[in-house]
C-alpha cells in the first residue's frame, strides 16, 4: 500500500531534501551560551521580518505561548482570549499549572474572530475588584474555527483598546503567514500591533521543529532566562535552526497552494457529503467536517478513512483535515476517493 495521505495536521510534514542538507551541514555552537551561529542567524532573520527588536528560537509554539504568558501575566490574574483559543483550550492547562494564570474566555460571534467592542466591554471596570486582567491574547489564524483570519485593521483596533487600558497584546501567530496570504498584509504589519507574538516554523512553513517568539529586547532577554526555567534551553540547536531558516525564506510563498488545495478538498467533500462543510468558510488550510448528519460515530469514520489510506483527526465533535507541503493535487484526488469509498461503505452521502 502507498504511504497514507496524512492530513491530521500541517505539523506532520517531512523536511525537504534542501532542509535535510542544510541540517547536515549546519554550523553549530551551544545555544545555552548564545553562541550557536545558525540559531543566532535565524533569530536575527525573525526579528528583521517582524520588525521587532529581538527574537528567541524555542522548541514549540506551546512553549512560546506559555513563556510569554508567564512573563506578561501574574499568578491569580487573568488573560482575555477567545473561548476556543489554543493558548487556553489546547495546552493541557499549562498556564494554570506553570504560572497560576486563569483565562477570561470570550466566545466569538463569527469564526473565532474577537472584536474590539467585545474586548472593550470585557475590560469595563469590575466594581468588586475580583478580576485583574493582565493581557489580551489573540490567535491568527484561528485554528478551532477552521483557520479563519483576523484582518490587520481589527488587530489594530484591539491594540488601541489595550493601549487605553495599559495592557499588553499578545498574538499566537502559529499560522500568521497563512493569514498574511489572505489579507496581503505582512507579518510586520501584524507584529507592529502587538507587544509580543509567536509564529511556528513547524506548521505550514514545513520545518521539522521550532517556533519563534518576538518582542522588545528586555522581553526577549527574560524569554531566554525562562527558556532555561521551562527546560527548553537546547544545545546544538543550529541543526534545527538551519531548517528553520529555509522554512522562513521559502515557506510563506508556497502557502497559497495549501489554501487552494484545502478549498478543492472542501468542495469535493461537500459534494460527497452534502451539508458537512461549507467550502466558502475555508479561508486557509484547515477544514472541519461535520459528519453528525450522516450517521456513524467519528471514530468509525477515522478508522474507515485510515483503512482507505487517509489520515484525519478529530477535534471535538468534528473531523479535521489540514493541507501542507507534502500534499499536492494527487493527494487531494486520493483523499476524495477515500471519502467517496467510505461514504458508500456507510451507505450515506450523495449518490451522484
Ligand atoms: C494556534 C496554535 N497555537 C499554538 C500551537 C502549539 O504549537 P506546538 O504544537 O508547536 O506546541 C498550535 C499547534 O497546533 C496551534 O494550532
Amino acid at each position: 500500500m502507498d504511504a497514507p495521505v496524512d492530513l491530521r495536521s500541517d505539523t506532520v510534514s517531512r523536511p525537504s531534501a534542501a532542509m535535510r542538507h542544510a541540517m547536515a551541514t549546519a554550523e553549530v555552537g551551544d545555544d545555552w551560551y548564545g553562541d550557536d551561529p545558525t540559531v543566532n542567524r535565524l533569530q536575527d532573520l525573525a526579528a528583521e521580518l517582524t520588525g521587532k527588536p529581538a527574537a528567541a528560537f524555542l522548541p514549540t509554539g506551546t512553549m512560546c505561548n506559555q513563556i510569554a504568558l508567564s512573563i506578561l501575566g501574574r499568578t491569580g490574574h487573568s488573560v482575555i482570549c477567545e473561548a476556543t483559543a489554543h493558548i487556553g483550550d489546547n495546552e493541557a492547562a499549562s498556564s494554570a499549572a506553570l504560572s497560576g494564570i486563569a483565562f477570561h474566555y470570550l466566545p466569538a460571534a463569527d469564526a473565532g474572530a474577537l472584536t474590539a467592542d467585545q474586548i472593550a466591554t470585557a475590560l469595563e471596570p469590575d466594581p468588586y475588584h475580583v478580576e485583574v486582567v493582565d493581557l489580551v491574547a489573540l490567535e491568527n489564524t484561528h485554528q478551532a474555527s477552521g483557520g479563519s483570519v483576523l484582518p490587520v485593521a481589527e488587530v489594530r483596533a484591539i491594540s488601541k483598546i489595550c493601549a487605553e487600558h495599559n495592557l499588553p497584546l499578545y498574538l499566537d501567530g502559529a499560522r500568521i503567514f497563512n493569514a498574511c496570504v489572505v489579507t496581503g498584509a505582512s507579518i510586520a504589519d501584524y507584529a507592529a500591533e502587538t507587544t509580543a507574538m509567536m509564529f511556528c516554523l513547524s506548521k505550514g512553513l514545513g520545518a521539522p521543529i521550532g517556533s519563534m517568539l518576538v518582542g522588545d529586547t528586555e522581553f526577549i532577554t527574560e524569554v531566554r532566562r525562562r527558556k532555561i526555567l521551562f527546560g527548553g534551553a537546547w544545545r546544538q540547536a543550529g541543526f534545527l535552526a538551519a531548517a528553520g531558516i529555509l522554512a522562513l525564506q521559502e515557506g510563506p510563498d508556497r502557502l497559497a497552494e495549501d489554501h487552494a488545495n484545502a478549498r478543492r478538498l472542501a468542495e469535493g467533500v461537500a459534494e460527497i457529503l452534502p451539508g458537512s462543510i461549507d467550502p466558502a468558510r475555508v479561508p486557509t488550510n484547515i477544514l472541519f467536517i461535520d459528519v453528525a448528519g450522516h450517521g456513524h460515530g467519528l471514530r468509525e469514520w477515522v478508522r474507515r478513512l485510515a483503512a482507505q489510506g487517509l489520515l484525519v483527526t478529530t477535534i471535538g465533535s468534528r473531523l479535521r483535515m489540514v493541507t501542507h507541503v507534502n500534499i499536492g493535487r494527487q493527494q487531494i484526488t486520493d483523499a476524495l476517493a477515500a471519502w467517496r469509498t467510505v461514504a458508500a461503505e456507510l451507505g450515506t452521502g450523495s449518490k451522484g
